[in-house]
């Protein structure tokens, strides 16, 4: 089978840049605290960047969830069953996903990721270590209503969202999320989705702010990205990477922060800010079991099972989608 066609749900502008990013970035910009959404983080350099960052020793996430994986396996594949379609969000380039396609023996898969080079390269690897499984890549923003190929409308669904992407909405836009993939994948379907725990503060920071440079190069990335899409002159040399705990708010926030005042342009439209203001870039929530639980519940999934007997923790929590008639 193989990879059978990747489907693009992308809109772009003449130069091929998408009109989405150009929108959020004057948006962020104007704002009193500028913030700019996580995803325009995966350019192809992006991508690339936080692929280093998976397999830095302080960032834990990576190595607690592909463990996790491992050890479950079987019982994640009892709890599942055969011949379902695998529906993976932000797939990335798929480095988990081999683990849970091999114990689960699905009936499809669609990968749907918003870098697009990245998800053919995937495909194309996945498809080579699974020869009969149809593929279908869709290059879409999983946060928008994304259509799934025709093919797999009547297979029973397992959605799968690892890796903690979940954390970096906050509670009413990740409850939107979770609600719309209810209503896309339908009843009988099956969600299976990695959620990083509470944790020592030392662990976390450092997890954000490794001594190598590499996250500080993954949040520079998207300054650069301006510059290059957008034809911004953002000084890059003037801003600094910051990542903090905010207690508050239960998350890992990334901060570009300004060294000096300084100006700049962005598609010609002119911005300034003071030494010591940033740019929000993102935040990673993170989530005791109960907060976890209630996520799920309020986003139409009821959890049915979790695994997170790691160190540093890490949760794979199992859900099904939720019977409307739910008493009471
Ligand atoms: C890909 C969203 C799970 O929040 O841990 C890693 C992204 N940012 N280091 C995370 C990220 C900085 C990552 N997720």
């Amino acid at each position: 089978m193989g990879v059978v066609r990747q489907l693009r749900q992308i809109s772009a502008d003449e130069e091929g840049v998408d009109i989405a990013f150009r929108a959020d970035v004057h948006a962020g910009l104007s704002q009193k605290q500028k913030a700019i959404p996580a995803r325009w983080f995966y350019d192809a350099t992006g991508s690339a960047l936080f692929e280093d960052i998976t397999t830095l020793p302080e960032y834990y996430p990576t190595r607690s969830e592909t463990l996790l994986l491992r050890r479950h396996a079987g019982e994640m594949a009892a709890a599942i069953g055969a011949g379902r379609a695998v529906v993976e969000l932000g797939s990335g380039s798929s480095t988990k996903t081999p683990l849970l396609l091999e114990a689960i023996d699905p009936a499809a898969y669609v990968p749907v990721d918003i870098s697009g080079d990245f998800l053919r390269e995937s495909a194309d690897a996945l498809a080579a270590r699974f020869p009969g499984l149809p593929i279908y890549p869709v290059e879409a923003d999983f946060t928008q209503k994304v259509a799934l190929p025709r093919e797999i409308c009547a297979l029973p669904k397992l959605g799968f969202f690892p890796g903690s992407t979940i954390g970096n909405m906050v509670a009413h836009t990740a409850v939107d999320l979770l609600r719309n993939w209810r209503s896309a994948l339908g009843d009988g379907s099956l969600m299976l989705i990695g959620v990083d725990r509470i944790k020592d503060i030392g662990v976390l920071e450092l997890a954000y702010d490794d001594p190598a440079g590499v996250t500080a190069a993954f949040n520079l990335n998207l300054l650069e990205r301006i510059n290059r899409e957008l034809g911004g002159t953002i000084p890059i040399a003037n801003f600094l990477h910051r990542a903090v705990w905010n207690d508050v708010h239960a998350r890992i926030e990334m901060h570009l922060l300004a060294a000096c005042d300084l100006e700049f342009q962005v598609d010609g439209r002119r911005y300034t800010m003071a030494k010591g203001e940033t740019i929000h870039s993102e935040n990673s929530h993170k989530y005791g079991p109960r907060d976890a639980n209630l996520l799920l519940r309020a986003g139409g999934w009821t959890p049915v099972a979790t695994w997170d007997d790691v160190d540093p923790a890490f949760a794979l929590i199992l859900a099904e989608a939720t019977e409307f008639r739910s008493a009471p």
